[in-house]
Order: structure tokens, then C-alpha cells, then sequence
């Protein structure tokens, strides 16, 4: 039975890339690394939106009301200023995943100090998982590889459409006895 494909949304965040100032380079990026990976059918849609809390936020619940199975956010993940993508994640989350932030800083920590200052993370709402990303096009690749052997499983238990990746550049691991997890199961989507 052919399945639906998943609906993936990428979201960049910058004030200069909306406005713009210059081109979105991270959101391209991330579009490329998911293509290059994701074998099962994809649609990918991506939107560009201002730094701030309100902006991420609104454009969070737009997407998950939408019915995007995954949003990648690319930018705005660190301490200046305008950078509040973290409190709008946290405003329209159901619940966090921390181990997506560990795993993404831990990677970025071997290749340069300041990784220390990214507030990437991932929670869920509804049925759509939604990961949190530096802007930087190599950071982004750096956070994807880190975390994404789980996202396929991730999606599968919150009733997600299903993926599948080339296991040659990262393959998706499911434990055995927790597949296909049926949609009934998992918590409502929001309106
Ligand atoms: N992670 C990797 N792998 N490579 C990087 O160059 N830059 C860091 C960090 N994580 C970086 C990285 C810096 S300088 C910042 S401020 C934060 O990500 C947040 O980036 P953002 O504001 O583009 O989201």
C-alpha cells in the first residue's frame, strides 16, 4: 500500500534574510541535506519569518496546524537579542526533547567552542515534531547528522507519517518491537 508522503516544512528565521537583506542560505541547506536522505515520498515546503517570539511562534502553530509531520527551524537559536526561537518553541510545544539539543551540542562542541552558546532542541506538538537549528548552513548539517538516526522512530511514535533514509549516509534506527504505532494512539492534533 503506497503510503502519504510526509509533509516536512523548513522554517528560517532572520530578520535580514525576511526582509531581504540576503539570501536564505539555511534553508536551502536543509532542504538539500533532507533530499539527499529521505528515500520514502517527501514534500518539503520552506518560509522565511523575523527573529522574535511572536513570528517563530506563529508560524510554529500555523505549520503544525497544517499538518506538517516534521519543522526544522534554521536560526535564531542563540543569546543576541532577537534571538528567541527557544521561547517559541517553548510556547507551542506539548512537550520537549532534550536529547535532541545534547546530541546537537555535543557534535558542534568538537568542531567549534561557540557551540556553546546554541539553545537548539526539538519538541512535539499534536503529531509533528519540530527541531530547532543554528542558521549556519555547516552547523546545520553538523546539528542533522547528529540527531536525525532518530527521527524516523520519533515520528512513528507520535503518529507521524513515516520515513525512511539511505542507511549508506544515516540510517534510521527503530527498535524492534515499536513499530507502526497507530495514529489512535497518540495525542490529538491541535486545531
Ligand atoms: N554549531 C556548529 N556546528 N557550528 C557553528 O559554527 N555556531 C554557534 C552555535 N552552534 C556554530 C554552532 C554560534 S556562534 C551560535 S550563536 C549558535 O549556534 C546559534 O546560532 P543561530 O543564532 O544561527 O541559531
Amino acid at each position: 500500500m503506497p503510503s502519504e508522503a510526509a509533509r516536512i516544512a523548513i522554517l528560517t528565521v532572520s530578520d535580514r534574510a525576511a526582509r531581504g537583506a540576503y539570501a536564505d542560505r539555511g534553508g536551502p541547506a536543509a532542504e538539500d541535506w533532507l533530499r539527499a536522505l529521505i528515500t520514502s515520498e517527501i514534500s518539503i515546503t520552506r518560509q522565511i519569518v523575523p527573529d522574535g517570539r511572536e513570528s517563530v511562534a506563529s508560524a510554529l502553530r500555523a505549520l503544525a496546524g497544517a499538518g506538517a509531520d516534521l519543522v526544522l527551524v534554521t536560526g535564531g537559536t542563540g543569546p543576541a537579542p532577537r534571538d528567541r526561537t527557544p521561547e517559541a518553541l517553548a510556547d507551542v510545544i506539548d512537550f520537549d526533547l532534550p536529547g535532541f539539543g545534547e546530541a546537537m551540542r555535543r557534535a558542534s562542541l568538537a568542531e567549534v567552542p561557540t557551540a556553546i552558546l546554541s539553545r537548539q532542541g526539538a519538541g512535539v506538538r499534536g503529531q509533528t515534531l519540530l527541531i530547532t537549528l543554528p542558521g549556519n548552513p555547516a552547523a546545520i548539517a553538523t546539528c542533522l547528522r547528529a540527531v536525525f538516526a532518530a527521527v524516523p522512530y520519533c515520528l512513528d511514535l507520535i503518529g507521524a507519517a513515516r520515513i525512511e533514509t539511505d542507511p549508506a549516509q544515516c540510517a534510521a534506527f527503530r527498535p524492534a518491537a515499536g513499530q507502526g504505532r497507530a495514529r489512535s494512539q497518540t495525542a490529538p492534533p491541535h486545531r
